[in-house]
């Protein structure tokens, strides 16, 4: 879709202008309702419009104006952020879409009072809201019916100050691209997106600046990847670990921020095999790493002051003749051993050693992991929160703050020896599943805790929240991205200042 800053109304198209709360009328629909001799205020009373916040009303034909109207509910201003207004912008674009019309000249250009932001920055962020909600997975659609054609092609938006909107819009734009290529992996089906496939995405990334390196079976083997390779030895695709780095602080040594990811390209469960009923959500399993991949192109697109180093941990979760059995010991990266008594809690082996290498290799100042790791967190938190696990506080507070700020928030779930005893292993020196005793997202992470050799850390539990079946305003249904607007602002925040 194609996005334009104008510094003042074009003729043509359907023209979309403000009304705030109480049905005050913005400058434009004020003008507009002048030339249309009220019949602007005349329909506002009658449809009982009171410009609440994403409600919308449409006109057909105004007198005097030549395209559609529809006006824009806005409420109070003073109430709006910059996610509240990507909502808007998200609420907007389908309510154009639904009306068929190829083009729209939005002017919101008479919003004041909003905090922190300047117009043109508003703009912007409504811009980015359409833009993040304008992408939809129908690549494999070759008969689209006619009512799924996206037909919205140029939104048109009227600004203060085109400079001053596209130079925020550049940004936004750049987050919006990396939210929208971890969407596109994470929907993509798993006969597609296997481990290689990944980090032929991942090489893709070098065009624009990102250094990649791939280290495949053989070079794992060597290295000693053991809780990794075990993963994958059931399957016919290959195991990866891709390593991204994004250097681009202006102290090139400073110590990287690290981001982990769990990709398991598709997780059967292995020998203890899933049930049949809802297996093809499994496709989604390698979503935390598809979060470091979009994240790492979005810090690319938009050269971010930041050292960055993302790690994706791929394999293919399959039962076969070669697979690993329930019971097997492997030896990991870190020389510890794991009894693998449920070939099923496999994410948490492929990120004990992609965590163990990163800390080893990188000596990040903080690490974090991002995982659909346990059914367990959607029992505690639903699909509204993803859990957090972590051994620092403060790496918790930059978190969660960052979460609100941009709509994807996280809950901080406890750890500690308690917990942790309830994976001590009668054979080696850890098991990979609890007890039994609940707690198994926390459990989960004691696990993984294990493979951070103190570094400060933070662990991401995102099962309910890679995948929405209902519809979230800004991404709708299927694939959310969910992490990429996260940690963008978590390092924009607290790192690139
Ligand atoms: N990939 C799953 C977790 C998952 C479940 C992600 C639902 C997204 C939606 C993970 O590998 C898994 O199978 N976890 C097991 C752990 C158990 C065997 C200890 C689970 O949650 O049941
Ligand atoms: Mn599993
Ligand atoms: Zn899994």
């Amino acid at each position: 879709m194609k996005i334009v800053f104008v510094d003042k109304s074009l003729k043509g198209g359907l023209l979309v202008s403000s009304v705030y709360e109480k049905a005050q009328l913005g400058n434009t629909t004020k003008a507009l309702d002048k030339l249309s001799k009220g019949f602007i205020k005349t329909a506002i009373d009658n449809a009982e419009f009171k410009g609440g916040v994403e409600k919308m009303l449409r006109l057909p034909s105004v007198p005097g104006l030549s395209g559609q109207l529809l006006l824009l509910g806005l409420g109070d201003p003073k109430a709006h952020t910059a996610l509240t207004l990507e909502k808007v912008g998200a609420r907007l674009f389908t309510c154009l879409n639904a009306l068929r019309e190829k083009k729209a000249i939005i002017d919101i250009s008479d919003i004041s009072g909003v905090k922190d932001l300047s117009v043109a920055e508003c703009v912007a962020y409504l811009a980015s809201g359409a833009l993040i909600r304008s992408w939809k997975f129908d690549k494999y659609k070759t008969k689209r019916e006619k009512e799924d054609l996206p037909v919205l092609n140029e939104l048109v938006f009227v600004t203060p100050s085109v400079k001053e909107s596209q130079k925020a819009f550049d940004k936004l734009e750049a987050i919006a691209g990396g939210n929208r290529l971890t969407r596109l992996v994470v929907s993509e089906p798993p006969n597609v997106v296997y481990p290689e496939a990944m980090a032929k995405y991942a090489r893709e990334l070098k065009k624009i600046g990102v250094q990649v390196q791939v280290l495949g079976e053989k070079e794992m083997k060597k290295l000693g990847f053991g809780a990794l390779l075990g993963v994958g030895q059931g399957s016919v695709r290959e195991s990866q670990l891709v390593i991204m780095k994004w250097m681009g602080s202006a102290k090139r040594a400073d110590k990287p921020i690290a981001i982990v990811g769990k990709g398991i390209t598709f997780d059967t469960g292995g020998i203890n095999i899933k049930p049949s009923n809802g297996m093809e959500d499994m496709k989604y399993d390698m979503a935390g790493s598809g979060v470091v991949l979009g994240l790492m192109k979005s810090l690319a697109m938009r050269k971010a002051k930041v050292n960055v180093v993302g790690v994706m941990a791929l394999a293919e979760n399959m039962p076969s003749g070669s697979a690993q059995r329930p019971s097997d010991v492997v030896k990991s990266l870190s020389g510890q051993t794991i009894e693998v008594l449920n070939t099923d809690a496999e994410g948490r082996l492929v990120l004990a050693d992609a965590l163990w290498y990163t800390q080893a290799k990188f000596k990040p100042q903080y690490m974090i992991d991002l995982a659909t790791l346990t059914g367990a967190v959607t029992v505690a938190l639903g699909y509204e929160y993803a859990g957090l696990f972590s051994n620092n506080d403060k790496l918790c507070d930059m978190l969660t703050k960052a979460g609100e700020t941009v709509g994807e928030p996280l809950w901080r779930l406890p750890m500690g020896k308690a917990y942790d005893k309830d994976i001590n292993s009668d054979v080696a020196d850890v098991k990979n599943v609890g007890s039994g005793r609940g707690a198994g997202s926390i459990t989960a992470a004691q696990f993984l805790e294990r493979f951070v050799n103190k570094t400060p850390w933070a662990h991401l539990d995102i099962a309910g929240m890679a995948w929405d079946k209902a519809d979230k305003p800004l991404t709708g249904k299927g694939a959310t991205g969910y992490g990429v607007r996260l940690l963008n602002e978590f390092l924009v925040r607290n790192f690139e200042k």
